[in-house]
């Protein structure tokens, strides 16, 4: 997946233009605990990836401009399952975040579990969105995340999250920094925020590209 879009203005996104999807119908199908779970009818599935509390379920959100569609929570770990939207043309997925400190041995295999047998295994799926929180360098489980994604071979594209967080020379210094750390150039970062829109439009975008072929 690439940062379709992305550039072509230097503005924030106002929120009210920031929902892609939102002409779309799109319903909650279930959370699921078996990544083998065949989705029917068989559609592109895109994923939604990151460490627990990066902002997966807002970004959903976001994109669907339906506020309580996933669940947004201040407590990391409550999407443990794989929970799947249905779009009239494809399946968004959000799973379960990984890097949850206080999540016990148990609990991490389980995660770790599913999202190996989700990456290796679904036929339909058509691109990841990894998320990082702009304002943190990678932790050791989102590079064992790449790692895995890389060893899949799924087509990914990185995004950072929360950018209203920072003001704009940290935002400016923090992609840099991030951009170093992935080893990736920082045109290829999309950076996005929940909260004002920003990127989202241009996410939109990159998903359609991916799901289109
Ligand atoms: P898990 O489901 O636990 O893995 O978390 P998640 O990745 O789905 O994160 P979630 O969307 O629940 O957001 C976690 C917290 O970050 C919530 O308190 C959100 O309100 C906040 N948050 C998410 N996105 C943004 C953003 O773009 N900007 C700001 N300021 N806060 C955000
Ligand atoms: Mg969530």
């Amino acid at each position: 997946m690439s940062p379709n879009g992305r550039g072509r203005s230097a503005k924030p996104d106002r929120p009210g233009q920031a929902a892609p999807l939102a002409d779309r119908s799109a319903t909650f199908i279930g959370s699921f605990p078996d990544p083998a779970t065949p989705l029917d009818p068989a559609l592109p599935e895109i994923a939604v990836l990151g460490r627990s509390n990066v902002g997966k379920s807002s970004l959903l959100n976001a994109l669907l401009g339906r506020r309580g569609m996933a669940r947004v929570s201040a407590t990391p770990g409550k999407t443990q399952l794989m929970n799947v939207f249905r779009l009239p043309d494809f399946y968004l997925v959000d799973l379960p975040g990984y890097g949850w400190a206080r999540a016990s041995a148990t609990a991490r295999r389980g995660f770790r579990q599913l999202l190996e047998g989700y990456l290796t295994g679904r036929p339909r799926l058509a691109g990841v969105i990894w998320l990082l929180d702009i304002r943190h360098p990678p932790s050791s489980d989102d590079l064992a995340a790449r790692e895995l994604l890389a060893q899949t071979g799924r087509p990914c594209l990185t995004v950072l999250t929360k950018g209203d967080k920072l003001p704009r020379m940290r935002r400016a210094l923090a992609l840099q920094a991030r951009a170093e750390e992935l080893d990736l150039p920082p045109d290829d970062l999309l950076v996005t925020s929940s909260r004002t829109g920003e990127g989202i439009a241009e996410l939109g975008e990159s998903i359609r590209a991916a799901i289109a072929g």
